[in-house]
């Protein structure tokens, strides 16, 4: 028996038990889709969906985010933490309208040259954005990948972690990848959580090597600190 690809079972799960209708879900604008992006690297849903509409109302669009003093980003930024983020949020904002026109690249490769829009940010703005076929890997991602995988290499080495880019690239599906990552993110967020993983609601339950084994929490390895 042949069983459809991990992607095609993730889409099929996204499309029925994932997250919708989030205010970020649904449009193509890479100047939302970013913001939500940032907002969401270190931030719960429940909290972002508290500040993206406030900010969004302040700053529409890239132009008015650049123009604006540094201290009103900070200041709508207040309570988010991770000031760093919203400096490289302004930053960003007036690259995007100094060096693209006002237009967010429509690329993986050059949105990650853009301040604080690293490997895996960027792949999500190309993937919901551009529908290109750009693999993330977040911490959700990660643990996601390491178990269904039973992928023991240690992440704190950084050749272990190309080599799980390279899983994470081939895993990709030739279309809905923007439906695809979505799906990874919701998994990882809901399903297959750190300390209790949902398996027996997991989609990818059969074909998972750490359920297999009986050890999803072993996953992803790591040295002790
Ligand atoms: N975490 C990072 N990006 C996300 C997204 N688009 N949806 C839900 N959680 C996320
Ligand atoms: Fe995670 Fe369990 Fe699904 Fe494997 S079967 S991916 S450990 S939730």
């Amino acid at each position: 028996m042949t069983r459809p690809g991990l992607a095609g079972e993730l889409i099929a799960w996204q499309r029925q038990h994932g997250r919708h209708g989030l205010p970020w879900q649904g449009t193509r604008d890479a100047y939302r889709v970013w913001l939500s992006e940032v907002m969401l690297q270190q931030t719960q849903v429940s909290t972002v969906l508290d500040y993206y509409p406030r900010f969004l109302a302040r700053f529409p669009d890239v132009q008015a985010l650049a123009a604006a003093p540094l201290d009103d980003v900070l200041s709508l930024w207040s309570g988010l933490g991770y000031y760093s983020r919203a400096r490289n949020l302004h930053r960003c904002a007036q690259a995007v309208v100094v060096q693209h026109g006002g237009r967010f690249p429509p690329s993986s490769a050059a949105l990650a040259t853009l301040p604080g829009i690293g490997r895996s940010t960027a792949a999500a703005i190309a993937a919901f954005c551009f529908g290109e076929r750009a693999a993330i890997l977040d911490g959700n991602v990660k643990r996601v990948l390491t178990r269904v995988l039973g992928f023991e290499g240690d992440l704190s080495s950084s050749a272990e972690e190309k080599r799980l880019w390279a899983l994470a690239e081939a895993q990709l599906p030739e279309r809905d990848v923007d439906v695809y990552t979505q799906g990874l993110m919701d998994l990882g967020a809901t399903v297959c959580s750190t300390r209790s993983p949902a398996c027996l609601l997991c989609p990818l339950q059969a074909r998972c090597v750490a359920k297999a084994a009986g050890t999803p929490e072993r996953f992803p390895v790591k040295t002790r600190k």
